[in-house]
Parts: C-alpha cells; structure tokens; sequence
C-alpha cells in the first residue's frame, strides 16, 4: 500500500504535496518522491529512499521545487527494493509522461516484455514504471488526449491502481485512474487535490469527489472533469467530510487495528494473486523450482509470536497434504538449540517485520548450517528478505497495530499456497485436487469479509467479557493453532491471562484451574475432532466454566453444550484458521475497547521486537 497526492493551483505545489504526504506515511515509508512543474516550465522529480524526512529535507522543504502543479508519493514496495531508482514519481523515457501509483499490476510482467519489444527500456522494477510507459506507448500510438491513452492503458492492465499522471502537453493539468484502490479529490478556492485518502487533505478541503472504478478524473485549478472507460464525461457530486483529522487517518475506523481486520479480505486476495495465475500456483517469483520442491527433505517453520502460530496451522496443512515432514521451532528456542538440521531440508522463517532479531538470528543460523532458507515477509527490503535465499512477499501493507491480524492473515494463505503447490508437484494429490483446493483459496477474501459483516454480536458478547480473569481457548489438532492465536490476541491487547490448550490436554493438569463462570473458548472446525473436542468442554462445564463455541455453519448441535457460540463458513478443513481466527481477533479487540485500553499500543510490547 503506498500514498499518493496531488495539486494543482495557484499555490507552490512542493509544500502542499508534503504536507499531505505526511499524512499519509501509515500507508508506506520505505521512500517518497515529488515531481512539480510550473506551465511552461520543465517538470523536476526529486525522490529520497527512507522516511518522508529525508524528502523534505533533500527540498528543504519543497522550497527547492518551484511550480504550481505537481503529484508526490509515499512506497510501501511492493516490486523491487526499496530505492531511489524504484521510488515514484516514474517517468517515460522522454519525460512526457510522470505518474505517481498505488496498487499492484498483476500482469506488469507481460506488459514489460510487450513495451519491451516496441523498443522501451526500464530503469526500475516497479511495476508502476511499467503502467506509466504503457500511457505513453498509446499517448504516442494513437495521438489523442491524455484520457485516451489512460483509458487504453486502463484496457490492457488487470490489478488494482489509484494513478496520477502528469502530460507535459498540458501544463497545470493533473489525470487520475483508479481501479480498486482508494483515492479521493477535492477542490477548494479555485485549487484542486487529489490523495488516496482523507487526512491528505482535510487541512485544504473538505469538499471532495470520490472517483469510481476504471473512471478517470481531469484536475485543472479548481476544477475536476470526470470520464468514463468511453472517454464520455460522467457527472459527479461533491460530498463534504464529516470526519475530524485524526479520526480521518484511520479512514474512519477508531484504531489502526479494527481497520486492519477489515483490510483482511483485500490483504489476503492480493497475496494469493501474487502467486495464483489463470488458475495455478506459479512459485517462479518466490524463487522455488519444481527440482527444489521435489528435494525437500524436511521442512523446520522458525518464528516467534502470531507468525509462530502461522507455522503451527502450517505444519498440519503441509504434512496433511503434502506429506513432507514439518517441525515448527520458537524461532529463540532454535537459535541457541544446536538444531540437527537436514542438508535437503528448508527452513522457512514467517516474519512480518522481517526484523524480528531472534528469528533474523534462526535465519542465520539455518544459513551457517547451509539449509536452504525460505523468507515469508511483509516488509519489502527488511533483513531476513534480503538474507533468505528466496522470499515470499505478503501484501498485506503497512500494518500498524501492534496486535498483528492482517499480516497474520496474508501469512497463513502464502503457507496454503505452499502446501498445494508442494503437494501437486510431488504428486501427493491429482490434478483434480489441487484444482479445487485453488478454487477453494479463492473463496477465502469473501468469506472473511462475511464474518466481518456480523462483528456486532461478537462485540456484544466480548463487552461482557471485561471484567474475566482467566480465559481459556481449547482446540485440538488445527483447532489447537486456532486457539494459540485466539488467546495471544486475547492476552496482549485486553491485558487478561489466558492460556490455549491442546483441549485432550487440558485434564492433564490446567483444568484445575476451572472455576465458576471461568470462560472456555472451544474451537470445532475440524469435523473428524469435533465430538471429542465437545466432550472435553463438557469436562469443563462440569466444573462450572462458561462455554463459547466456535465452529462452522450446520454443527447446530453444538448449542446442546456451548452457551454461546459463534459460527463461520464452511471452507476446506485445511484452511479453517483463516476463518475461524477472525471472530477472536474481533473479540480480543472488542474485550480492550471495553476496558478502555490502548488497542494499538497496548502496554510493554512493540511492533517488531528488533531485540533478543
Ligand atoms: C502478534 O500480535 C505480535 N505483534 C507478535 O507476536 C508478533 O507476531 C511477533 O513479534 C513476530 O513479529 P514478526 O512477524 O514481525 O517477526
């Protein structure tokens, strides 16, 4: 996810364009860029790897870009590291084009290699620079306005795009596209804006356009034109923003993290597209060959935290269905273990921030014993991607609660990916197989999105939950990964002990603990465990817990033992965590609302533990 801004006006453009950048670094801040240009005047393109401050300094502030027009950007990257070369603004080879762009081009390859044989070179990885020279290529072809060649472009490309391109034939003059992703306009005393979100600049305006999909807007000074697919013009209504700054940086939501769970459904579909093309996995990017798969001998998952309970589910799914042997390792255990590691093994360390010190230190470990290395990472760029031999990417985008559930979410559908791929390379399941549990991973962004729908009564019940003590989540094989997710999220931002248990365990000792009106949360989303899982709830009924069940629509009889339950849909037995993980994070959010907490920012913990 990155951010994107624009101005046209009678205004200096450079300080308004960082101004609103600054308000968008949650979006992305691996580094930035702005071009300006004054109307007859050439147009100037500054970028800066690193926060937005290096930026503002390299300008002093914008005082060095003069010009009244201009677009700016802030990366989250996506494609390529995070550099100079590969920050926006991007520009065709003769600058008549510069655009600045959020989103993903999922066929930027394809495009590549076709404006490469038309003769057009590349100087960065992104795929925005891509997008930008296919403008150009049909501005050139074709000899008609900027909103043909933008809606030719719009045409070929298939992913999601928030664009804003400059046409050094039309000085003052600002195009924006979008498809999927978020962008908004506005005008305000003869000026115009553009931003991918609110709080850009909800200091200028509060009246603004939201444009549609595949509909391109034409700002002049204070005025936007809005065009269809046809090059039609369509109308569009002014709306005013209600919301106060702050409020608006959270696009509307109250903390980071409530708009992050929602962010999910998108999070997870572009990280399973970044690897599933015209129905089949391709690895080709993540660097894994066919010989590779094949040579596995045994795979060890190493991480810490929630990206520690993505290896657990993992573990189940690979073994189930791709018959490699998997251990997953506490990535602090497993530095200072002496781990008796297989020369033919892989080892895979989950990471979000990839910067995690004691899983940065497994990855090294696992290098010096020269294991082949699998990096699973959110952040482009980050030291365990650059030091694994070979990284899958998550698009999940900044994340920004402390509490992880978006990224958690994205890493959970990259280790399906996995799974299926290195089940059907080695033949552990048909054709046919393989076919369905894709189609099956392609259901998933849906799914989530209808648990979310019905947040509001997991929030009546957990607003009941405030005052508990002990809550325990019990659950038994994937049910188990379930619940240790389930409890974590419970525990780090509601400030309430609670413990997951594999639930055949629990007699073994801890329900001793059990006491009137103790809360025990019983996971059933695997069908063959279900019975067994209900007779351990039942066990602790009988020494006065209160018991909430959580599993798939049709197992009503649950209500025979659970004094609450909660229902997802149905999916594959495999992939049950993706779905049933998201009703605990909304209850763990919803418990420290109602304890009034920092949801955000809960005590003693940091976003990434960058120290052992
Ligand atoms: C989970 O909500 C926490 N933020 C924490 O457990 C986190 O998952 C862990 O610190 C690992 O972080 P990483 O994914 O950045 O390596």
């Amino acid at each position: 996810m990155c951010g994107i801004v624009g101005f046209t006006g009678d205004q200096q453009a450079a300080p308004i364009l960082l101004e609103g950048l600054s308000k968008l670094e949650y979006r992305g801040y691996d580094s930035a860029g702005l071009a300006v240009r004054d109307n007859e005047a050439e147009v100037e393109i500054v970028k800066a790897k690193g926060r937005l401050s290096v930026l503002e300094e390299k300008t002093n502030g914008g005082q060095t870009l003069t010009g009244t027009c201009g677009i700016g950007h802030t990366r989250w990257a996506t494609h390529g590291e995070p550099s100079e070369g590969n920050a926006h603004p991007h520009h065709s080879d003769d600058c008549t084009v510069v655009a600045v762009h959020n989103g993903i081009i999922e066929n930027y390859q394809e495009l590549k290699d076709k404006l490469v044989r038309k003769g057009y070179q590349f100087y960065s990885e992104t795929d925005t620079e891509v997008a930008v020279k296919l403008i150009d290529y049909y501005y050139k072809k074709y000899l008609g306005t900027p909103v043909d060649a933008i809606n030719h472009a719009m045409v070929r490309i298939r992913g999601s795009y928030a664009l804003a391109a400059m046409f050094e034939e039309y000085p003052g003059e600002i195009y924006a596209a979008r498809k999927d992703s978020p962008m908004i306009l506005g005008i305000q005393d003869g000026e115009s804006y553009l931003a991918s979100d609110v709080p850009a600049i909800l200091k200028y305006t509060r009246n603004v356009y939201y444009i549609g999909n595949m509909e391109i807007g034409k700002l002049e000074k204070g005025k936007v034109t809005f065009y269809n697919l046809d090059g039609d013009e369509v109308e569009k209504e002014l709306t005013e923003i209600q919301w106060d700054a702050e409020a608006a940086e959270k696009t509307g939501f109250e903390h980071f993290m409530i708009k992050e769970i929602h962010e999910q459904p998108k999070a997870v579909s572009d990280t399973l597209h970044s690897v599933v093309k015209d129905g089949k996995i391709d690895l080709s990017g993540v660097g894994l060959s066919e010989e590779d798969i094949k040579g596995i001998s045994q795979i060890y998952i190493v991480a810490c935290g929630s990206a520690y309970h993505v290896g657990v589910a993992a573990q189940y799914v690979i073994e189930d269905l791709a018959k490699i042997p998997v251990r997953v390792e506490l990535a602090s255990e497993f530095r200072y273990r002496g781990p008796l590691l297989d020369k033919d093994g892989l080892v895979i360390i989950i990471s979000q921030s990839g910067e995690t010190a004691d899983s940065l230190a497994a990855l090294r470990e696992a290098k010096a014993k020269g294991v082949k290395t699998l990096g699973i990472v959110n952040v482009v760029g980050s030291s365990i991607a650059r030091e694994a031999d070979n990284v899958f990417y998550t698009l999940a985008g900044p994340e920004i609660a402390v509490a992880t559930t978006k990224a958690y979410s994205t890493q959970l559908i990259a280790c399906y990916a996995l799974a299926v791929q290195f089940a059907r390379i080695r033949e552990a399941i048909d054709g046919e197989g393989y076919t369905r549990l894709i189609e099956e991973l392609g259901t998933l962004p849906e799914k989530i999105g209808k648990i979310i729908e019905d947040k509001e009564r997991i929030q009546w019940f957990a607003a009941k939950q405030a005052a508990a003590k002990d809550i325990f989540f019990i659950g038994r094989g994937i049910d188990y990964a379930i619940s240790l997710e389930g409890s974590l999220k419970m525990k780090e931002i509601s400030y309430i002990h609670s413990e997951a248990y594999a639930a055949g365990e629990l007699k073994h000792g801890t329900i001793s603990l059990i006491e009137d009106g103790t809360l025990v949360v019983g996971v059933l989303t695997q069908q063959g465990l279900f019975e067994k899982t209900i007779s351990n709830m039942v066990e602790c009924k009988s020494r006065g817990a209160y018991l909430m069940g959580l599993t798939t629509y049709g197992n009503y009889n649950i209500e025979d033992t659970a004094d609450f339950v909660v229902y997802v849909p149905k999916t594959d037995v495999h992939f049950a965590v993706s779905l049933a993980v998201i009703p605990l994070q909304l209850m763990a959010y919803y418990v420290s609302l109602a304890k009034g907490l920092d949801v955000d920012k809960p005590r003693n913990l940091a976003k990434s533990v960058t120290v052992e």
